[in-house]
């Protein structure tokens, strides 16, 4: 049987000032109700002033997805990191899994990671690679 098409998307955006961690666990829930229901796997990082998301699955899915994530008030200004295709997922296990960057001190790399990214409006096929490896290491 031939491997279908898979879809990697990913993107940074800013936090609603003021976001509770009830209201990330609010999402969470919301994100893997509908992931699971979509077949759409990937990992969401959170730090006091980002959301970072990995989203794969089928490409249609990851683009409605994707289209309502970006519609969704709790969180702006949110910047396409890098779109691509693959045969393989990342995250096979997890329709969505949560990583608050600040809960660990050993997360401490990846929240300055995170809020470098942060400040960035475009990104190079360099630093989407960067990105990606990030993700690889959770
Ligand atoms: C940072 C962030 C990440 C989100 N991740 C997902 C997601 O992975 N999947 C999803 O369906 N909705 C996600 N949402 C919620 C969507 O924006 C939207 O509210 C939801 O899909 C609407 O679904 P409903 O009409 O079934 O409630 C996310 C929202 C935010 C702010």
């Amino acid at each position: 049987m031939t491997q279908s098409a898979l879809m990697q998307l990913a993107y940074i955006s800013d936090c609603q000032s003021g976001i509770t961690p009830a209201a990330v666990a609010g999402i969470h829930q919301q994100a893997k109700r509908n992931n699971a229901l979509n077949n759409v796997t990937g990992v969401l990082l959170t730090t006091d002033k980002h959301f970072m998301q990995l989203l794969e699955g089928e490409p249609q899915q990851v683009e409605q997805t994707y289209q309502r994530i970006r519609q969704d008030s709790r969180h702006t200004n949110v910047r396409l990191i890098f779109s691509r295709n693959t045969t393989q997922r990342q995250f096979p296990n997890w329709h969505m899994g949560l990583k608050h960057s600040l809960d660990q001190a050993e997360h401490s790399d990846l929240l300055a990671i995170i809020n470098m990214y942060g400040q960035r409006e475009h990104f190079s096929d360099q630093q989407a690679d960067a990105i990606n490896l990030l993700f690889s290491a959770l």
